[in-house]
């Protein structure tokens, strides 16, 4: 039926991708200083990116690395997970948070979601608490805040250690602080899609000597000031104190990264007026679900994620996806919880039926387009699209 949208929906001529990257001139002609400065890799503009992430979130300190994955291995090692560990994480989130605790050698314990926000649920988090539980891994989901302080509280009572995925969430805020400055450690990516990207990158908050160790494990477990080896100041000499991995950010990643960050408050003002739109065009409809900002939080608005009321429509997720792409809206879904995909089900036995809320929400949600470089007119198309949809499609 929309092959063509005869019937009354005019299709926009050019596709409108979900979170395409915001690069501007600066990030060009930095990143060319860069290549023309003669230090390519770790150097004094990713020792300035570090000091400005940190100060921005109100951390003590901060270590710039290749990815946020990256940098919740190098958390995990830090605290010392090790096999024989379980590592409580939320079953709604990117494969990456799962896999750096197997990694470790450690068992990812995956536990079901809130209906509002599809964040962990910290009741849940209780229940899976053993006397092998060494530390839980939230996930900012979409850039909204967990429950920081129901966290912290069940973390100290148990003696746990907290790693904050927070790959979605910069710049968002618990109770009027920052994510990264919640006094755990935090992990942040810069992967293409996000709020601000380096292409590909990640940044690890957390204290001082945190930070200090973590350093090490970033870069071959090499001591002091190994990476400065090849500089004047620098000497051949070095000791390697642990196995560590190679993880290390470019000055070329932050190039862009520091031109990204000074931006970063623009383009969250517009992702807040695309989301103000939105919120509002969505605000009262029977058939779909807006996402929620709990009292005391500010979200990130890394995504914007709908659901859909499937009783009142005659065609499911996946086709009203296929649809919106014919009318060239481009979507996602984040996420297929983990105990769908084929490694964590045959490895750890996880069961859809023990994740009531994220498993009926999984068929339910979608990614629309949330980005700074969104016109005033993409946004209500977007918004007319989907009316279109849920009209053409409607039950009743
Ligand atoms: C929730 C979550 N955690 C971790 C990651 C991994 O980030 P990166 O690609 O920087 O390693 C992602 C990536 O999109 C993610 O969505």
């Amino acid at each position: 039926m929309i092959n063509g949208i005869n019937d009354g929906f005019k299709r926009r001529p050019a596709f409108l991708p979900f979170s395409p990257p915001q690069i501007g001139e600066e990030e060009i002609a930095e990143v060319v200083d860069t290549l023309k400065s003669g230090w390519i890799t770790t150097g004094p503009k990713v020792k300035r990116f570090e000091e400005e992430f940190a100060e921005f979130v109100g951390a003590p300190a901060a270590l710039a690395v290749n990815s946020a994955t990256s940098a919740l291995a190098i958390a995990l090692a830090v605290h010392g997970i090790r096999p024989g560990d379980e590592v409580i994480t939320t079953s709604m989130t990117f494969c990456s948070t799962a896999h750096v605790i197997e990694q470790a050698g450690a068992t990812p314990v995956l536990v079901d979601v809130e209906p509002d926000t599809l964040n962990i649920n910290i009741n849940q988090v209780k229940k899976a608490i053993t006397e092998n539980t060494r530390a839980i891994l939230p996930v900012h989901l979409y850039g909204h805040p967990c429950e920081m302080d129901k966290l912290q509280e069940t973390a100290s009572r148990f003696n746990l250690k907290i790693i904050e995925d927070a790959a979605h969430a910069l710049p968002a805020s618990y109770k009027g602080r920052r994510i990264g400055g919640q006094g755990s450690t935090a992990a942040f990516s810069f992967y293409a899609t996000k709020n601000i990207t380096t292409g590909e990158g990640g940044m690890l908050t957390g204290e001082n000597e945190f930070i200090k160790q973590a350093r090490v494990w970033s870069l071959h477990g090499m001591s002091g000031d190994a990476h400065q080896r090849n500089s004047k100041e620098g000497t051949w000499k070095y000791d390697v104190v642990l196995p560590g991995f190679k993880s290390n950010m470019t000055d070329i990643q932050a190039a862009m990264g520091l031109h990204q960050l000074r931006r970063l408050p623009s383009f969250q003002a517009r992702r807040q007026e695309v989301v103000r739109r939105y919120n509002s065009a969505f605000a009262n409809m029977a058939q779909l679900q807006p996402p929620v900002e709990r009292n005391g939080i500010s979200s990130a608005w890394h995504l914007y994620v709908i659901r859909l009321n499937l009783d009142t429509i005659d065609i499911d997720r996946d086709v009203f996806i296929a649809e919106l792409r014919k009318m060239n809206v481009g979507t996602s879904v984040h996420f297929i919880p983990l105990y769908f995909h084929t490694h964590f089900r045959n490895r750890y036995g996880y069961k859809a039926d023990d994740y009531p809320v994220a498993t009926s929400n999984f068929n339910r949600i979608i990614t629309l387009p949330l980005h700074p470089g969104l016109t005033d007119e993409d946004v209500d198309y977007v918004i007319a699209a989907i009316k279109y949809l849920l009209e053409c499609h409607s039950k009743t």
